[in-house]
């Protein structure tokens, strides 16, 4: 048994390896919202984190950075394949996601699944120190808080879904679904983005197990778990820091000298992701085209698509489907040298996104479906100046925080374009008054104090390591 008294487990570490064609390896950051909440929650808690390194084969040997313990997990080939590309993000994903894209489910998935968590689980197990902490995060590994809870029953264990949790008439379609249920019962904690998942949650226990929750709580042999709403967020200081740097100024000036000082740019920044709306995005850009609401080149659009899970069938059509998309409102709309939508299937870093946001009068986040949304968060904190739109979706769970965003249902394609036109054209003066309080709302609710509530909920004393850095 090893010392690490507070341990975060992830399916994927803070940092991806890539190996070049020599062989030679280096580290990048890992994609997605999980990462850019909890980076900084354990560099400030010096924790350890236990999670795959983005590649199949032998795990690299452990390692610290920036103050965080990285214990990377093997995956084999196969493992990829199956647990993580299928059962994971070809099962858990769309199902959780209101199955806005059907769900896939394979037999031998299940399998994988069921034994890459139980190899999480060991990794844990031996590293926890006696009375440890131990916070799981997320649907790829909800079968390890029982599992853990088997082999150490002194630890302390919270979970936390960073996605929807969908409710008890979706959630019955999954096979193994009483496996996930009694998994996630494990936790002395479960945590949801919103209050709606967290009563999905409950409500399953009650239709699965027969079990009777009141209030937040249920259960369990004789044990108390507690589900409730946490919702996550960013490092507000640390966005509004980049936002305020001479370089992200001035870049952000080059970005809208370079696009021909339009009117109005709208900005899409997600990963490739058919639960993103980009496809709807584009076509509601492409009808106000039509409709002659919108004009190039007064009007543009950037549409940033990070790279995302490129194996999956799904992504694979997705990506086509865009492209063509892209391909399609330029050919109509755009003008020798002037297109309409400049598409970048790119990663960027956190000054060139920060530029783009300070760039953008209308920015686009417009999910279908969505546990949180970091990107709005970020765009809100980026706009120092207190200027732009945010036009977001009722169906992001950041639209339960950012009540003064431009809300739009993005199923209904004209109330999305209206949207769009509503937040272009709104005076200045209201975008200033919107942008204001939702930038006062995320300095208080950043991404401490969300770690902080959930760790507190989950009775970590305010002394122990957990909170106290360096110690
Ligand atoms: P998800 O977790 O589903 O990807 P979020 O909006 O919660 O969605 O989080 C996405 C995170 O990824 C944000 O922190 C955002 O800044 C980052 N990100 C998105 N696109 C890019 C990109 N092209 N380059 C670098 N980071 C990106
Ligand atoms: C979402 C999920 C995370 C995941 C991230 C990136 O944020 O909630 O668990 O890490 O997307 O996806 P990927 O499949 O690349 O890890």
């Amino acid at each position: 048994m090893s010392n690490a008294s507070f341990i975060v487990v992830a399916n994927r570490l803070p940092v991806d390896a890539v190996v070049d064609e020599e062989g030679n390896k280096t580290w990048r950051r890992s994609p997605g919202g999980l990462v850019t909440a909890l980076e900084p929650v354990l560099q400030a808690n010096r924790g350890t984190w236990i999670g795959w390194a983005g590649i199949a084969g032998a795990a690299p040997e452990p390692f610290t950075a920036d103050g965080i313990t990285l214990l990377p997990v093997e995956l084999s080939e196969n493992e990829v394949l199956r647990y993580y590309e299928g059962f994971s993000n070809a099962s858990l994903w769309p199902l959780y996601h209101d199955a806005v894209e059907p769900r896939v489910f394979r037999r031998s998935w299940w399998k994988s699944y069921y034994e890459v968590n139980e190899r999480f689980a060991e990794v844990c197990a031996s590293e926890a120190a006696p009375g440890a902490t131990v916070w799981i995060q997320d649907y790829q590994l909800q079968l390890v808080p029982g599992m853990l809870r088997e082999r150490r029953p002194d630890l302390r264990i919270g979970f936390f879904l960073h996605i929807p949790f969908p409710p008890v008439e979706l959630f019955m379609q999954l096979p193994h679904r009483m496996e996930i249920l009694k998994g996630l019962l494990g936790a002395d904690l479960v945590g949801f983005q919103r209050p709606l998942a967290a009563q999905n949650f409950l409500a399953l226990t009650r239709h699965l197990l027969g079990y009777r929750p009141r209030g937040h709580y249920v259960t369990v042999d004789d044990r108390l778990v507690r589900a409730d709403a946490f919702p996550i967020s960013i490092d507000t200081a640390a966005n509004e820091e980049v936002a305020n740097t001479e370089r992200v100024r001035q870049r952000a000036k080059e970005i809208r000298a370079e696009l021909g000082e339009p009117e109005t740019i709208i900005l899409g920044v997600d990963r490739l992701d058919y639960t993103k709306g980009i496809e709807r995005r584009l076509k509601a850009f492409r009808e106000l085209l039509e409709d002659g609401r919108l004009e190039v080149p007064k009007a543009v659009m950037i549409q940033v698509a990070t790279p995302s899970r490129e194996r999956v069938d799904q992504y694979i059509a997705l990506r086509e489907r865009v492209e063509r998309e892209v391909g399609r409102i330029n050919g109509e709309y755009g003008q020798v040298g002037l297109p309409a939508v400049h598409y970048l299937h790119q990663s960027f870093d956190r000054y060139e996104l920060a530029a783009l946001y300070q760039a953008a009068d209308v920015m686009a986040v417009t999910p279908l479906r969505d546990g949180m949304n970091l990107v709005a968060k970020e765009y809100v904190a980026s706009r120092i100046d207190n200027r732009g739109a945010l036009v977001l979706s009722e169906f992001a769970g950041a639209a339960g925080d950012l009540r003064q965003a431009f809300l739009v249902n993005p199923h209904d394609l004209t109330d999305l374009k209206d949207g769009f036109v509503t937040a272009a054209t709104a005076s200045p003066d209201d975008k200033m008054k919107r942008m204001r309080a939702m930038r006062r709302y995320l300095r208080k609710h950043d991404v401490s104090r969300w770690a902080r509530s959930f760790l507190t909920a989950l009775g970590v004393p305010e002394r122990s390591a957990a909170y106290n850095p360096g110690s």
